[in-house]
Protein backbone atom coordinates (compact mmCIF):
# COMPACT_ATOMS: atom_id res chain seq x y z
CA UNK A 1 0.00 0.00 0.00
CA UNK A 2 1.48 3.59 -0.87
CA UNK A 3 0.72 6.39 1.58
CA UNK A 4 0.76 9.59 1.31
CA UNK A 5 3.20 12.37 3.05
CA UNK A 6 0.12 13.41 5.32
CA UNK A 7 -0.12 9.99 6.35
CA UNK A 8 3.61 9.27 6.94
CA UNK A 9 3.87 11.52 8.99
CA UNK A 10 0.83 11.22 11.11
CA UNK A 11 1.91 7.47 11.62
CA UNK A 12 5.36 9.30 12.69
CA UNK A 13 3.29 11.20 15.71
CA UNK A 14 1.35 8.15 17.16
CA UNK A 15 2.66 3.99 17.26
CA UNK A 16 0.96 0.99 16.18
CA UNK A 17 0.64 -1.61 19.38
CA UNK A 18 3.23 -3.78 19.49
CA UNK A 19 5.67 -2.70 15.55
CA UNK A 20 8.27 -0.85 15.13
CA UNK A 21 6.81 2.36 13.27
CA UNK A 22 9.99 2.16 10.82
CA UNK A 23 8.66 -1.39 9.86
CA UNK A 24 5.09 -0.53 9.27
CA UNK A 25 6.08 2.49 7.35
CA UNK A 26 7.60 -0.31 4.82
CA UNK A 27 4.53 -1.98 4.94
CA UNK A 28 1.60 -0.01 5.67
CA UNK A 29 -1.87 -0.71 6.66
CA UNK A 30 -4.72 1.60 6.90
CA UNK A 31 -8.29 0.37 7.16
CA UNK A 32 -10.86 2.27 5.80
CA UNK A 33 -14.09 0.07 6.77
CA UNK A 34 -15.65 -3.47 7.80
CA UNK A 35 -18.60 -5.55 7.00
CA UNK A 36 -18.76 -9.14 8.47
CA UNK A 37 -15.84 -11.60 8.15
CA UNK A 38 -13.49 -8.36 5.65
CA UNK A 39 -11.91 -5.34 6.16
CA UNK A 40 -11.39 -2.47 3.23
CA UNK A 41 -8.40 -0.40 3.46
CA UNK A 42 -7.92 2.80 1.37
CA UNK A 43 -7.37 1.47 -1.71
CA UNK A 44 -10.41 -0.41 -1.87
CA UNK A 45 -8.40 -3.73 -1.39
CA UNK A 46 -10.92 -6.46 0.51
CA UNK A 47 -9.12 -8.64 3.34
CA UNK A 48 -10.59 -11.87 5.44
CA UNK A 49 -10.32 -11.04 8.68
CA UNK A 50 -9.57 -14.29 10.10
CA UNK A 51 -9.17 -13.23 14.15
CA UNK A 52 -12.14 -11.54 14.07
CA UNK A 53 -10.35 -8.08 14.36
CA UNK A 54 -8.33 -9.32 17.77
CA UNK A 55 -11.00 -11.91 18.82
CA UNK A 56 -13.10 -8.96 19.21
CA UNK A 57 -15.20 -9.27 16.03
CA UNK A 58 -17.49 -12.50 17.10
CA UNK A 59 -20.87 -11.61 15.56
CA UNK A 60 -18.75 -10.22 12.16
CA UNK A 61 -18.27 -6.29 11.85
CA UNK A 62 -20.94 -4.24 11.84
CA UNK A 63 -23.54 -6.61 13.27
CA UNK A 64 -26.85 -4.90 12.58
CA UNK A 65 -28.56 -6.06 15.89
CA UNK A 66 -25.17 -4.71 17.84
CA UNK A 67 -25.04 -1.52 16.31
CA UNK A 68 -28.90 -1.10 16.43
CA UNK A 69 -28.49 -1.36 20.37
CA UNK A 70 -25.93 1.18 20.35
CA UNK A 71 -28.09 3.98 18.42
CA UNK A 72 -31.06 3.11 20.46
CA UNK A 73 -29.49 3.29 24.04
CA UNK A 74 -27.25 6.63 22.61
CA UNK A 75 -30.89 8.21 21.86
CA UNK A 76 -31.98 7.24 25.33
CA UNK A 77 -28.73 7.96 27.97
CA UNK A 78 -24.99 7.50 26.76
CA UNK A 79 -23.71 7.72 30.11
CA UNK A 80 -24.64 7.56 33.88
CA UNK A 81 -21.75 8.47 36.56
CA UNK A 82 -21.00 5.19 38.34
CA UNK A 83 -19.91 6.98 41.49
CA UNK A 84 -23.51 8.92 42.07
CA UNK A 85 -25.64 5.40 40.95
CA UNK A 86 -26.28 2.76 37.96
CA UNK A 87 -28.07 2.70 34.96
CA UNK A 88 -30.95 0.74 34.46
CA UNK A 89 -29.69 -1.16 31.75
CA UNK A 90 -26.43 -2.12 33.22
CA UNK A 91 -28.39 -3.39 35.78
CA UNK A 92 -30.20 -5.96 33.09
CA UNK A 93 -26.50 -6.69 31.99
CA UNK A 94 -25.48 -8.02 35.00
CA UNK A 95 -28.66 -10.59 34.65
CA UNK A 96 -27.85 -11.41 31.46
CA UNK A 97 -23.93 -11.73 32.01
CA UNK A 98 -24.43 -13.66 35.13
CA UNK A 99 -27.41 -16.00 33.19
CA UNK A 100 -24.91 -17.02 31.22
CA UNK A 101 -21.83 -17.43 33.51
CA UNK A 102 -21.28 -21.39 34.78
CA UNK A 103 -22.18 -22.02 38.50
CA UNK A 104 -22.45 -19.55 40.98
CA UNK A 105 -20.71 -16.77 39.63
CA UNK A 106 -22.94 -14.15 39.29
CA UNK A 107 -21.31 -10.98 41.03
CA UNK A 108 -20.78 -8.99 37.62
CA UNK A 109 -19.02 -6.03 37.68
CA UNK A 110 -18.71 -4.39 34.28
CA UNK A 111 -15.28 -2.65 32.88
CA UNK A 112 -14.04 -0.89 29.59
CA UNK A 113 -11.52 -3.80 28.50
CA UNK A 114 -9.65 -6.92 29.43
CA UNK A 115 -7.04 -5.20 31.10
CA UNK A 116 -9.52 -3.24 33.44
CA UNK A 117 -10.83 -6.71 34.44
CA UNK A 118 -7.87 -8.73 35.44
CA UNK A 119 -6.48 -6.31 37.11
CA UNK A 120 -10.01 -5.85 39.14
CA UNK A 121 -9.83 -8.70 39.57
CA UNK A 122 -6.96 -9.26 41.80
CA UNK A 123 -7.68 -6.34 43.79
CA UNK A 124 -10.94 -7.68 44.48
CA UNK A 125 -9.66 -11.14 45.34
CA UNK A 126 -6.51 -9.68 47.68
CA UNK A 127 -9.49 -7.74 49.91
CA UNK A 128 -11.75 -10.75 49.77
CA UNK A 129 -8.97 -12.55 51.77
CA UNK A 130 -8.45 -8.76 53.72
CA UNK A 131 -11.92 -9.25 54.89
CA UNK A 132 -12.15 -13.10 55.15
CA UNK A 133 -9.82 -13.41 58.05
CA UNK A 134 -6.87 -14.80 55.88
CA UNK A 135 -5.07 -10.91 55.03
CA UNK A 136 -1.91 -12.51 54.37
CA UNK A 137 -2.59 -14.41 51.04
CA UNK A 138 -1.48 -11.43 48.48
CA UNK A 139 0.37 -13.47 46.26
CA UNK A 140 -0.65 -14.05 42.50
CA UNK A 141 0.66 -17.16 40.57
CA UNK A 142 0.17 -17.19 36.44
CA UNK A 143 1.84 -18.77 33.60
CA UNK A 144 4.98 -18.01 31.35
CA UNK A 145 3.85 -16.92 27.76
CA UNK A 146 0.33 -16.02 29.58
CA UNK A 147 -0.48 -11.90 28.73
CA UNK A 148 -3.42 -10.59 31.25
CA UNK A 149 -3.01 -6.93 30.08
CA UNK A 150 -0.86 -3.74 29.55
CA UNK A 151 -1.50 -2.11 33.49
CA UNK A 152 0.37 -2.71 36.26
CA UNK A 153 -0.79 -5.77 37.81
CA UNK A 154 -2.05 -7.35 34.52
CA UNK A 155 1.20 -6.73 32.82
CA UNK A 156 3.43 -8.00 36.13
CA UNK A 157 1.05 -11.04 36.13
CA UNK A 158 1.88 -11.31 32.61
CA UNK A 159 4.57 -14.30 31.39
CA UNK A 160 5.33 -12.75 28.00
CA UNK A 161 9.25 -12.04 28.09
CA UNK A 162 10.53 -8.95 26.57
CA UNK A 163 7.10 -7.16 26.61
CA UNK A 164 7.29 -6.74 30.28
CA UNK A 165 11.18 -6.86 30.73
CA UNK A 166 11.37 -3.13 29.12
CA UNK A 167 9.01 -2.15 32.69
CA UNK A 168 10.88 -3.80 35.38
CA UNK A 169 10.69 -3.58 38.39
CA UNK A 170 7.15 -4.97 38.47
CA UNK A 171 5.67 -4.80 41.61
CA UNK A 172 6.37 -7.57 44.07
CA UNK A 173 4.37 -10.48 44.67
CA UNK A 174 3.95 -12.13 41.16
CA UNK A 175 5.45 -15.63 40.62
CA UNK A 176 5.23 -17.91 37.30
CA UNK A 177 5.33 -21.09 36.34
CA UNK A 178 4.73 -22.89 33.30
CA UNK A 179 2.21 -24.19 30.86
CA UNK A 180 2.27 -27.78 30.01
CA UNK A 181 3.75 -27.02 26.75
CA UNK A 182 7.39 -25.95 27.89
CA UNK A 183 7.94 -29.74 29.23
CA UNK A 184 7.75 -31.02 26.15
CA UNK A 185 10.85 -31.79 26.11
CA UNK A 186 10.96 -33.74 28.86
CA UNK A 187 8.32 -35.93 28.07
CA UNK A 188 7.25 -37.90 25.03
CA UNK A 189 3.54 -37.92 26.54
CA UNK A 190 0.96 -34.53 26.35
CA UNK A 191 -0.85 -35.78 29.00
CA UNK A 192 2.17 -36.50 31.39
CA UNK A 193 3.68 -32.87 30.84
CA UNK A 194 -0.20 -31.55 31.37
CA UNK A 195 0.28 -33.41 34.46
CA UNK A 196 3.49 -32.23 35.61
CA UNK A 197 2.68 -28.60 35.14
CA UNK A 198 -0.55 -29.24 37.37
CA UNK A 199 2.15 -30.59 40.12
CA UNK A 200 4.65 -27.63 39.60
CA UNK A 201 1.69 -25.10 40.50
CA UNK A 202 1.23 -27.10 44.00
CA UNK A 203 5.23 -27.32 44.57
CA UNK A 204 5.09 -23.46 44.47
CA UNK A 205 2.06 -22.62 46.41
CA UNK A 206 3.62 -25.45 49.19
CA UNK A 207 6.87 -23.49 48.69
CA UNK A 208 5.40 -19.69 48.52
CA UNK A 209 3.49 -21.04 51.57
CA UNK A 210 -0.03 -20.96 50.92
CA UNK A 211 -1.23 -18.53 53.36
CA UNK A 212 0.54 -16.04 51.06
CA UNK A 213 -1.00 -17.05 48.04
CA UNK A 214 -4.31 -15.26 46.70
CA UNK A 215 -5.06 -16.68 43.16
CA UNK A 216 -4.07 -18.46 40.29
CA UNK A 217 -4.86 -16.62 36.99
CA UNK A 218 -4.66 -18.30 34.07
CA UNK A 219 -6.13 -18.30 30.20
CA UNK A 220 -8.10 -21.48 29.73
CA UNK A 221 -6.72 -21.50 26.23
CA UNK A 222 -3.38 -19.28 26.23
CA UNK A 223 -2.85 -16.68 23.17
CA UNK A 224 0.43 -15.61 23.22
CA UNK A 225 2.98 -18.70 23.24
CA UNK A 226 0.76 -20.55 20.36
CA UNK A 227 -2.56 -21.29 21.17
CA UNK A 228 -1.99 -23.62 24.14
CA UNK A 229 -4.99 -25.96 24.81
CA UNK A 230 -3.68 -28.20 27.86
CA UNK A 231 -6.07 -31.56 28.84
CA UNK A 232 -9.26 -30.99 30.25
CA UNK A 233 -7.15 -33.20 33.51
CA UNK A 234 -5.16 -30.49 33.77
CA UNK A 235 -7.86 -27.91 34.71
CA UNK A 236 -9.15 -30.83 37.02
CA UNK A 237 -6.13 -30.68 38.69
CA UNK A 238 -5.16 -27.21 38.92
CA UNK A 239 -9.00 -26.80 40.39
CA UNK A 240 -8.11 -29.47 43.24
CA UNK A 241 -4.89 -27.71 44.01
CA UNK A 242 -6.72 -24.55 44.28
CA UNK A 243 -9.16 -25.69 46.53
CA UNK A 244 -6.43 -27.71 48.70
CA UNK A 245 -5.05 -24.34 49.33
CA UNK A 246 -7.94 -21.55 49.87
CA UNK A 247 -6.26 -20.05 46.64
CA UNK A 248 -8.67 -18.53 43.87
CA UNK A 249 -8.77 -19.90 40.35
CA UNK A 250 -9.14 -16.91 38.12
CA UNK A 251 -9.49 -17.70 34.40
CA UNK A 252 -8.72 -14.57 31.72
CA UNK A 253 -11.11 -15.31 29.62
CA UNK A 254 -10.79 -12.08 27.74
CA UNK A 255 -10.13 -14.07 23.98
CA UNK A 256 -11.61 -17.52 25.19
CA UNK A 257 -14.90 -16.10 26.48
CA UNK A 258 -18.45 -15.60 24.39
CA UNK A 259 -18.85 -18.84 22.15
CA UNK A 260 -15.14 -19.45 20.73
CA UNK A 261 -14.75 -22.57 21.96
CA UNK A 262 -17.90 -24.31 21.97
CA UNK A 263 -19.39 -22.94 24.75
CA UNK A 264 -20.22 -19.61 26.12
CA UNK A 265 -17.03 -19.80 28.49
CA UNK A 266 -14.21 -21.84 28.32
CA UNK A 267 -14.79 -23.17 31.72
CA UNK A 268 -17.98 -24.33 30.08
CA UNK A 269 -16.26 -26.13 27.34
CA UNK A 270 -13.71 -27.61 30.42
CA UNK A 271 -16.05 -28.79 32.67
CA UNK A 272 -14.28 -26.78 35.49
CA UNK A 273 -16.01 -23.66 37.08
CA UNK A 274 -13.37 -21.02 38.07
CA UNK A 275 -13.83 -18.29 41.13
CA UNK A 276 -13.52 -15.53 38.68
CA UNK A 277 -13.76 -15.17 35.08
CA UNK A 278 -12.13 -12.12 33.08
CA UNK A 279 -13.88 -10.68 30.00
CA UNK A 280 -13.68 -8.25 27.62
CA UNK A 281 -13.23 -8.03 23.66
CA UNK A 282 -15.72 -11.02 22.43
CA UNK A 283 -18.44 -8.79 24.43
CA UNK A 284 -17.74 -5.82 22.59
CA UNK A 285 -18.03 -7.27 18.66
CA UNK A 286 -15.82 -4.59 18.71
CA UNK A 287 -18.44 -1.96 18.65
CA UNK A 288 -17.95 -0.35 21.96
CA UNK A 289 -15.36 -0.99 24.55
CA UNK A 290 -16.68 -3.78 27.37
CA UNK A 291 -15.35 -6.23 29.65
CA UNK A 292 -15.91 -7.59 33.15
CA UNK A 293 -14.77 -9.76 36.19
CA UNK A 294 -17.77 -12.06 37.33
CA UNK A 295 -17.05 -13.72 40.87
CA UNK A 296 -19.21 -16.28 42.58
CA UNK A 297 -21.86 -14.67 44.20
CA UNK A 298 -21.01 -15.80 47.85
CA UNK A 299 -17.52 -14.09 47.74
CA UNK A 300 -19.74 -10.70 47.62
CA UNK A 301 -21.15 -11.33 50.80
CA UNK A 302 -17.31 -10.39 51.96
CA UNK A 303 -18.23 -7.01 49.90
CA UNK A 304 -21.64 -6.64 51.94
CA UNK A 305 -22.16 -4.35 54.60
CA UNK A 306 -23.14 -0.96 57.23
CA UNK A 307 -21.61 2.42 55.88
CA UNK A 308 -19.38 2.15 59.47
CA UNK A 309 -17.82 -1.43 57.96
CA UNK A 310 -17.15 0.01 55.00
CA UNK A 311 -16.62 -3.38 53.22
CA UNK A 312 -17.35 -2.33 49.84
CA UNK A 313 -15.05 -3.02 46.91
CA UNK A 314 -12.67 -0.03 47.20
CA UNK A 315 -12.68 -0.05 43.22
CA UNK A 316 -14.02 2.03 40.30
CA UNK A 317 -13.72 3.70 36.47
CA UNK A 318 -15.46 6.39 35.31
CA UNK A 319 -16.34 4.42 32.19
CA UNK A 320 -17.35 0.85 33.94
CA UNK A 321 -20.55 -0.14 33.19
CA UNK A 322 -21.93 2.75 31.11
CA UNK A 323 -24.89 2.45 29.21
CA UNK A 324 -23.87 1.77 26.01
CA UNK A 325 -21.80 -0.76 26.72
CA UNK A 326 -24.12 -2.35 28.51
CA UNK A 327 -26.53 -2.53 25.38
CA UNK A 328 -24.08 -3.78 23.43
CA UNK A 329 -23.20 -6.53 25.19
CA UNK A 330 -26.74 -7.53 26.21
CA UNK A 331 -27.13 -7.62 22.15
CA UNK A 332 -24.11 -9.63 21.89
CA UNK A 333 -24.72 -12.40 24.56
CA UNK A 334 -28.73 -12.33 23.07
CA UNK A 335 -27.13 -13.12 19.48
CA UNK A 336 -25.09 -15.53 20.58
CA UNK A 337 -27.70 -17.81 22.92
CA UNK A 338 -30.66 -17.08 20.42
CA UNK A 339 -28.65 -18.14 17.09
CA UNK A 340 -26.67 -20.92 19.11
CA UNK A 341 -23.17 -19.42 17.57
CA UNK A 342 -21.37 -21.30 20.92
CA UNK A 343 -23.09 -24.47 18.91
CA UNK A 344 -21.84 -23.82 15.68
CA UNK A 345 -18.40 -23.26 16.67
CA UNK A 346 -18.07 -26.35 17.38
CA UNK A 347 -19.11 -27.71 14.67
CA UNK A 348 -17.19 -25.20 12.67
CA UNK A 349 -14.35 -25.66 14.94
CA UNK A 350 -13.90 -29.26 13.72
CA UNK A 351 -14.25 -28.13 10.30
CA UNK A 352 -11.43 -25.46 10.49
CA UNK A 353 -9.31 -27.84 12.68
CA UNK A 354 -9.28 -30.47 9.66
CA UNK A 355 -8.80 -28.36 7.15
CA UNK A 356 -5.42 -26.56 9.15
CA UNK A 357 -4.39 -30.18 9.74
CA UNK A 358 -3.81 -30.29 5.98
CA UNK A 359 -1.36 -27.78 5.99
CA UNK A 360 0.78 -30.57 7.90
CA UNK A 361 1.38 -31.81 4.25
CA UNK A 362 3.99 -29.07 4.12
CA UNK A 363 6.19 -30.40 6.61
CA UNK A 364 6.83 -27.37 8.72
CA UNK A 365 3.43 -27.86 11.13
CA UNK A 366 4.38 -29.39 13.80
CA UNK A 367 0.71 -28.97 15.53
CA UNK A 368 -2.56 -27.56 15.27
CA UNK A 369 -4.14 -26.82 18.27
CA UNK A 370 -7.57 -24.83 20.04
CA UNK A 371 -10.85 -24.97 20.81
CA UNK A 372 -13.77 -24.34 18.73
CA UNK A 373 -13.15 -21.77 16.23
CA UNK A 374 -10.34 -20.47 18.06
CA UNK A 375 -7.17 -22.43 16.66
CA UNK A 376 -3.07 -21.95 16.17
CA UNK A 377 -0.77 -23.69 14.22
CA UNK A 378 2.81 -23.94 15.31
CA UNK A 379 5.62 -23.88 12.55
CA UNK A 380 8.78 -25.61 12.92
CA UNK A 381 12.02 -25.91 10.28
CA UNK A 382 10.89 -29.34 10.11
CA UNK A 383 8.67 -32.36 11.60
CA UNK A 384 12.35 -34.05 13.19
CA UNK A 385 14.00 -31.56 15.02
CA UNK A 386 10.97 -29.30 15.55
CA UNK A 387 12.93 -26.41 15.79
CA UNK A 388 11.33 -23.03 16.11
CA UNK A 389 10.86 -21.48 12.09
CA UNK A 390 10.35 -17.49 12.98
CA UNK A 391 11.98 -16.99 9.87
CA UNK A 392 8.41 -18.44 7.90
CA UNK A 393 6.24 -16.89 10.37
CA UNK A 394 7.77 -13.35 9.60
CA UNK A 395 7.29 -14.05 5.92
CA UNK A 396 3.71 -15.73 6.43
CA UNK A 397 2.67 -12.39 8.04
CA UNK A 398 4.14 -10.25 5.32
CA UNK A 399 2.79 -12.37 2.92
CA UNK A 400 -0.81 -12.39 4.18
CA UNK A 401 -1.47 -9.22 4.19
CA UNK A 402 -0.09 -8.65 0.43
CA UNK A 403 -2.66 -11.56 -0.46
CA UNK A 404 -5.17 -10.07 1.91
CA UNK A 405 -5.43 -11.97 5.04
CA UNK A 406 -5.41 -11.23 8.38
CA UNK A 407 -3.64 -13.54 10.85
CA UNK A 408 -2.07 -13.46 14.05
CA UNK A 409 1.54 -14.49 13.46
CA UNK A 410 3.99 -14.51 16.65
CA UNK A 411 6.59 -15.43 14.94
CA UNK A 412 6.59 -19.07 15.40
CA UNK A 413 3.01 -20.02 14.91
CA UNK A 414 -0.57 -18.36 13.87
CA UNK A 415 -3.69 -18.41 15.51
CA UNK A 416 -7.22 -17.86 13.47
CA UNK A 417 -10.37 -16.99 14.67
CA UNK A 418 -12.80 -16.15 12.59
CA UNK A 419 -16.71 -14.98 13.75
CA UNK A 420 -18.40 -17.48 15.25
CA UNK A 421 -20.83 -16.65 11.83
CA UNK A 422 -18.37 -17.88 9.39
CA UNK A 423 -19.79 -20.66 7.21
CA UNK A 424 -17.97 -23.67 5.57
CA UNK A 425 -17.37 -21.64 2.10
CA UNK A 426 -16.45 -18.30 4.25
CA UNK A 427 -13.84 -20.89 6.59
CA UNK A 428 -12.47 -22.93 2.77
CA UNK A 429 -12.06 -19.58 1.59
CA UNK A 430 -9.78 -18.81 4.66
CA UNK A 431 -8.31 -21.98 4.35
CA UNK A 432 -7.68 -21.32 0.80
CA UNK A 433 -5.73 -18.38 0.96
CA UNK A 434 -3.70 -19.31 4.33
CA UNK A 435 -2.30 -22.69 2.38
CA UNK A 436 -1.66 -19.63 -0.08
CA UNK A 437 0.44 -17.57 1.55
CA UNK A 438 2.15 -20.83 3.82
CA UNK A 439 3.59 -21.87 0.36
CA UNK A 440 4.32 -18.57 -0.97
CA UNK A 441 6.22 -17.95 2.58
CA UNK A 442 8.25 -21.18 2.13
CA UNK A 443 8.97 -20.61 -1.03
CA UNK A 444 10.69 -17.02 -0.02
CA UNK A 445 12.57 -18.16 3.19
CA UNK A 446 14.05 -21.34 0.80
CA UNK A 447 15.19 -18.92 -1.49
CA UNK A 448 16.73 -16.64 0.81
CA UNK A 449 18.37 -19.50 3.07
CA UNK A 450 20.19 -20.44 -0.59
CA UNK A 451 21.29 -17.06 -1.20
CA UNK A 452 22.10 -16.59 2.17
CA UNK A 453 24.53 -19.54 1.79
CA UNK A 454 26.04 -18.30 -1.47
CA UNK A 455 23.57 -20.57 -3.84
CA UNK A 456 23.50 -24.16 -3.54
C1 LIG B 1 -5.89 -13.00 27.49
C2 LIG B 1 -5.92 -11.49 27.56
N1 LIG B 1 -6.16 -10.91 28.73
C3 LIG B 1 -6.23 -9.56 28.84
C4 LIG B 1 -6.02 -8.74 27.75
C5 LIG B 1 -6.10 -7.25 27.90
O1 LIG B 1 -7.26 -6.77 27.30
P1 LIG B 1 -7.37 -5.28 26.77
O2 LIG B 1 -6.39 -5.13 25.65
O3 LIG B 1 -8.82 -5.15 26.35
O4 LIG B 1 -7.05 -4.39 27.92
C6 LIG B 1 -5.75 -9.31 26.52
C7 LIG B 1 -5.52 -8.47 25.33
O5 LIG B 1 -5.04 -8.88 24.31
C8 LIG B 1 -5.69 -10.73 26.41
O6 LIG B 1 -5.43 -11.33 25.23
Amino acid sequence: MAIDSRREALLRHTFIDFMQTAEFLRHPLIFERAEGLHYWDIEGRRYFDAIGGIFVACLGHGHPRVLEALREQAGRMAFAPPLHGISDITLDFIERLGGVAPGNLKFVKPFSGGSESTEAAMKFARQYFKQTGRPGKYKFISRYHGYHGGTGAAMAASGTGPRKTKFEPHMGGFLKVFPPNHYRRYFSDWDECNRFAARALEDVIIHEDPDTVAGFLVEPVGNTGGIITPTVEYFRMIREICDRHDVMLIFDEVITGFGKTGSMFAAQTLGVTPDIICCGKGLSNGVFPIGAMIAREDMADAFYGSAEQNLQFAHGHTFAGNPLAAAVGMAVIGTIVEEQLDLRARRMGDYLASRLERLKEYGVVREVRGRGILRGVELVKDTNSMAPYPELGTALKRIAVEQGVILRVDPSWFAVSPALVASQADIDEMCDLIEQCLAQALDAVQVRAVSSRGGE
